[in-house]
C-alpha cells in the first residue's frame, strides 16, 4: 500500500535522471527502502547484491556505522560553513590536505564541489582562465573522446560523447571536438595494444594540428571509459596521451570520477597508470556516496598561473556547498576505511570478479569480457566471430535489467547490450560468486527467449 502510494507520488513529481519520461511513467519506480554491506532491499523485501555500487559509487559498502557517526558529529558542531570570504571548517581542509598528499605528482590543489559534472565544469573555467592568464587566450579548444562521459552540465555535457546527451540540447559547441574511442573490442586496427595506442596517438595529433596546435586548451580522458561501456585502453594507452598533450603544451584532464577511490585497485587509477595530469576529477568514491562531494585536483604549475594572473582580484569560482564541513567529514573517514583494509579487500575480490566474468566467456552469448580490479563488464554478441550485437528490437538492456534484478543482482545495462558491474569493495568472495552465478542465470534465461535463440549463432 505504502509502495504503491510512492509510485504514484513519484511518477506524478519526481523527475528522473537518464530516463524515457514516458518509459519511466508507464513502467513505475522501483523503490529502494534500506542497504547493508553489498546488499540492497526493495519496498517488498527483495534483496540483491548491488553489482554496481549504486551508480558506482558506493565503493565502501552500506551500512557504515562510522560514516554516520562522522556526519552526525559534523552536523552538531558545524553543519555549513562557507569558505568564501577566506573562511574555512577543520574537516575540509584536512581532505584537502590527505587528498593533496596521496594524488599522484604535484596535485596538491584541491577544490571541492559537489560531484563529478560540477568537477568537470570548474575544469573548462579553470582551464580558460589558466591560459587567458598566461596569455594565450586563443586557446579555447577542448577535446575529448567519443564514448567519454564527462558529465551531464551545460558545457560539459559537450565533452561527453553519447548521443542522449547531445540530440535535444543543442549541444556540442563548436569548440568541443572528438577523437575515436580506443575501444580494444571494436576497434578498426584490431586488438594488438601498440596498434591501438598508434591510432589514438595519431588521431588525437591529427586533431590538434587540424584545429591548430596554438588553439587546443586541453584534451579529456577517462582511464576507463565508463559510461561508454567499460572501455579498458591498453597498457600504457594514458601514458602515450599524456606525453603527446605535453609535447604540445596541451593540458591534460583525467576524469577519474568513476575509477577514482579504490575502482581499478589503488586510490587513483592515475598512479596505476604512471601519470601525472594537469587536473584530475574525482567524486563517487570520495565520499562513497553518503553524501554528494567531488573534488578537482589541480597541478602547482596550474594553480600558480591562475593565481599570479588574478593577483588582488577574485578568481571569480565558486559554490555555496564547495568545502563542506559534512561531506568532508564523510570524505575522512571513508578514506581511513579505505585504507584500513577495503582497497585491499577490492583488489582481492577485483581479481575473483574478473576470473569469474572470464569464465562466462565460452557463453555463447558473450562477446568479450573487460575489466580492472572492481570495474568490469560483459559484452553480448549474438555472433562471436562476426561481433554482432544484440538487435535493439531485442531491448536488450531492459531485458537484462529486468532479469538480473529479478534474479537479485543490480548491474549496469547499457542500450548496446554491455553490462557493466562496479560492486562496493567490501564485497565478500560469496558474493563475488554470487555475483556471477546470477549473472550466468540471467544470460542463460536470456538465452532461451525464442527472439534470441533465432539469431545466436553457434
Ligand atoms: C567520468 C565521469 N565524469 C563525470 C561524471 C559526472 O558525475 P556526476 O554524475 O556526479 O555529476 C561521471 C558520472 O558518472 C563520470 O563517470
Amino acid at each position: 500500500m505504502r509502495s504503491n502510494s510512492l509510485i504514484e507520488l513519484d511518477r506524478a513529481h519526481l523527475v528522473h535522471p537518464v530516463a524515457s519520461y514516458r518509459g519511466h511513467e508507464a513502467q513505475g519506480v522501483r523503490v529502494l527502502a534500506s542497504a547493508k554491506g553489498a546488499t540492497v532491499t526493495d519496498a517488498q523485501g527483495h534483496q540483491l547484491i548491488d553489482g554496481f555500487a549504486g551508480l558506482w559509487c558506493v565503493n565502501a559498502g552500506y551500512g557504515h556505522e562510522t560514516i554516520v557517526e562522522a556526519a552526525a558529529r559534523q552536523m552538531r558542531e558545524l553543519p555549513y560553513a562557507t569558505a568564501y570570504f577566506s573562511l574555512g571548517s577543520e574537516p575540509a581542509i584536512r581532505l584537502a590536505a590527505e587528498l593533496a598528499e596521496r594524488a599522484p605528482g604535484d596535485l596538491n590543489h584541491v577544490y571541492f564541489t559537489l560531484g563529478g559534472s560540477d568537477a568537470v565544469d570548474s575544469t573548462i573555467r579553470f582551464i580558460r582562465y589558466y591560459w587567458i592568464a598566461k596569455g594565450e587566450p586563443q586557446r579555447d579548444q577542448f577535446i575529448s573522446i567519443e564514448q567519454g562521459y564527462h558529465g551531464s552540465s551545460t558545457v560539459g555535457a559537450g565533452l561527453t560523447a553519447l548521443p542522449n546527451f547531445h540530440a535535444g540540447f543543442g549541444i556540442p559547441f563548436d569548440w568541443q571536438h572528438k577523437i575515436p574511442s580506443p575501444y580494444p573490442y571494436r576497434n578498426p586496427v584490431g586488438e594488438d595494444p601498440q596498434a591501438i595506442i598508434a591510432a589514438s596517438l595519431a588521431a588525437l595529433k591529427d586533431k590538434i594540428e587540424t584545429v591548430g596546435a596554438d588553439r587546443v586548451a586541453a584534451f579529456y580522458a577517462e582511464p576507463i571509459q565508463g559510461s561508454g561501456g567499460v572501455i579498458v585502453p591498453p597498457k600504457g594507452w594514458m601514458k602515450a596521451m599524456r606525453d603527446l598533450c605535453k609535447q604540445y603544451g596541451v593540458l591534460f584532464i583525467a576524469d577519474e570520477v568513476i575509477t577514482g577511490f579504490g575502482r581499478t585497485g589503488p586510490l587513483f587509477a592515475c598512479s596505476e597508470d604512471d601519470i601525472v595530469p594537469d587536473f584530475m576529477t574525482t567524486a563517487k568514491g570520495l565520499t562513497s556516496g553518503y553524501v554528494p562531494m567531488g573534488a578537482v585536483f589541480m597541478a602547482d604549475h596550474v594553480y600558480q598561473v591562475i593565481a599570479d594572473g588574478a593577483g588582488a582580484s577574485a578568481v571569480g569560482h565558486g559554490y555555496t556547498y564547495s568545502a563542506h564541513p559534512v561531506s568532508a567529514a564523510v570524505g575522512l573517514e571513508v578514506l581511513k576505511l579505505y585504507e584500513g583494509g577495503l582497497l585491499d579487500n577490492g583488489v582481492r575480490a577485483g581479481a575473483r570478479l574478473m576470473a569469474g566474468l572470464e569464465g562466462l566467456r565460452s557463453h555463447p552469448l558473450v562477446g568479450d569480457v573487460r575489466g580492472r580490479g572492481m570495474l568490469a563488464a560483459i559484452e553480448l554478441v549474438t555472433d562471436k566471430a562476426a561481433k554482432t550485437p544484440l538487435p535493439a528490437e531485442a531491448a536488450p538492456a531492459r531485458r537484462v535489467f529486468d532479469r538480473a534484478w529479478a534474479n537479485g543482482l543490480v548491474i549496469r545495462a547499457f542500450a548496446n547490450g554491455v553490462i557493466g558491474y562496479a560492486p562496493p569493495l567490501c564485497c565478500t568472495d560469496d558474493e563475488i560468486d554470487a555475483i556471477i552465478e546470477r549473472t550466468k542465470k540471467t544470460l542463460d534465461e536470456t538465452l532461451e527467449d525464442p527472439d534470441v535463440r533465432r539469431v545466436v549463432k553457434g
